[in-house]
């Protein structure tokens, strides 16, 4: 095998070890469903070898199904998350063999393929990037279950570099053209292309993501009891479910408290503030006298080298992001705290911009103009409009893979279980 060969084995191997790790648990914990929000963790699991099998053996590979009379229970789109307990899916010995059975071949598979074929699929294995990727979000995904699942100890603690003091608050990002998007990232997906030109006013966003101090002030200063700063939706969502605090956090006496992984702790007040809606950050926005970033803000914050003039993969350039640089990969379970990385600063000194958590943005999931689905309409194209808001820069459970300045993500604006935090943004007054 060839370099590029060993990479994507060794990504593979890499993915499939940490997907293992998280589900080396009794069988009614991974049967379960934790929350009617997830999947029981087993059907993640098989879902990724299906997943694998559908893109690498059967159209990549032009193998034939191993076990087609299971396909349908592992499309996300015939059951709705909720109801997929009820599904005759594999128990959970018998999914590690069936995804087992799928690795064997899909590497046998890699062995032949000529990854310089002019197929869109083969080439710079993208297909292999497709399923990597897939099982990152899906390992991402199942530490999601896990944390509403509240059991301990099944996720390790890490050594993460201190917080620093911050200085300045804000950076200004000038007016002027940028490229969003890319045609050139080889793995990138089609909600990703084609790089194209934005022109935007000049803008300030902060220099590190809402931290939990912040956001206590936030909350202690009424902010969930005036509709001032809330959207006529948001603030309905609120009051019905009777949110006053972002999930997984309690208030004992004067102190408060969070729970992680089954572990109730000191809230960090130097960590980002995790686990909020996009209704809670736009909310505290507005409280800030500001407001989220547009997706294209967010971007060009993050990725665009102004000098060279052109986007760069990772805020401070193409390296691969080490300890010094992001909070990616699972290194700890939780966010770093705010400054811890000043080395990975983006061109114009935002910090922490991947890593950490996943920022909500102003902007709706939409496509970008001359947007071609690619390879599937349900990966990207079926969630287009004006239900999903962007995500962006990847939370401490996303792998450097599926994170680059271009990835979206995108959620409902009510969701919160996943790791998401934001920073806001502001115009330029005018002189
Ligand atoms: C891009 C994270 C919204 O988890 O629903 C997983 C990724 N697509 N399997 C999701 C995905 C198909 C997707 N997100
Ligand atoms: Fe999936």
């Amino acid at each position: 095998m060839n370099d590029f060969k060993e990479r994507i084995a060794a990504e593979l191997i890499a993915v499939r070890d940490r997907s293992l790790a998280y589900t080396e648990a009794d069988d009614d914990l991974l049967i379960r469903q934790h929350s009617p929000l997830m999947s029981p963790l087993v059907w993640d699991l098989a879902h990724v070898g299906n997943y694998e099998e559908l893109w690498v053996l059967r159209e990549a590979g032009g193998i034939t199904p191993l076990r087609p009379e299971i396909d349908d229970i592992y499309d996300a789109f015939k059951t709705p998350r909720k109801d997929r307990p009820s599904l005759p899916f594999l128990k959970p010995n018998e999914a590690r063999r069936y995804i087992e059975g799928v690795r064997g071949r899909v590497l046998d598979v890699l062995d032949t393929i000529d990854l310089e074929s002019p197929s869109p699929l083969h080439r710079d294995g993208f297909v292999f990037g497709l399923v990597i990727q897939h099982e990152h979000q899906h390992d991402e995904t199942m530490l999601a279950t896990l944390q509403l699942s509240r059991q301990p100890g099944l996720v390790r603690e890490g050594d993460l570099p201190p917080g620093r003091d911050q200085g300045r608050e804000e950076v200004y990002v000038p007016a002027g053209p940028f490229f969003m998007g890319t045609d050139t990232l080889p793995w990138a997906y089609d909600n990703e292309r084609p790089a194209h030109q934005v022109d935007l006013p000049g803008y300030w966003i902060d220099r590190l993501p809402v931290g939990n101090r912040a956001y206590v002030a936030f909350i202690e200063e009424g902010g969930y009891d005036d509709p001032r700063w809330w959207t006529a939706e948001g603030w309905e969502w609120r009051r019905r479910k009777g949110i006053v605090a972002p999930l997984f956090w309690a208030k004992d006496g004067a102190s408060w408290s969070r729970t992680r992984f089954g572990r109730t702790e000191a809230l960090p007040m130097d960590e980002p503030v995790q686990h909020v809606s996009w209704y809670e950050a736009d909310a505290y926005a507005r409280w800030a006298g500001k407001r989220l970033p547009t997706e294209a803000e967010w971007e060009k914050a993050c990725g665009w080298d102004p000098e060279r003039r052109r986007a760069r993969r990772y805020p401070w350039g193409e390296a691969d992001p080490g300890p010094s640089l992001a909070n990616l990969g699972h290194r700890a379970a939780r966010p770093a705290p705010l400054g811890a990385y000043p080395a990975g600063a983006s061109a114009y000194g935002a910090e922490q911009m991947v890593g950490d958590v996943w920022e909500w943005t102003s902007s709706w999931f939409h496509p970008y103009p001359g947007f071609r689905s690619f390879p599937y309409k349900e990966y990207s194209e079926v969630f287009f409009g004006e239900e999903y808001r962007v995500l962006r820069g990847g939370s401490w459970a996303a792998d450097p893979a599926a994170v680059r300045t271009t990835f979206r993500n995108w959620d409902y604006p009510i969701r919160r279980q996943i790791f998401t935090g934001f920073r806001c943004a502001r115009s330029e007054r005018a002189a």
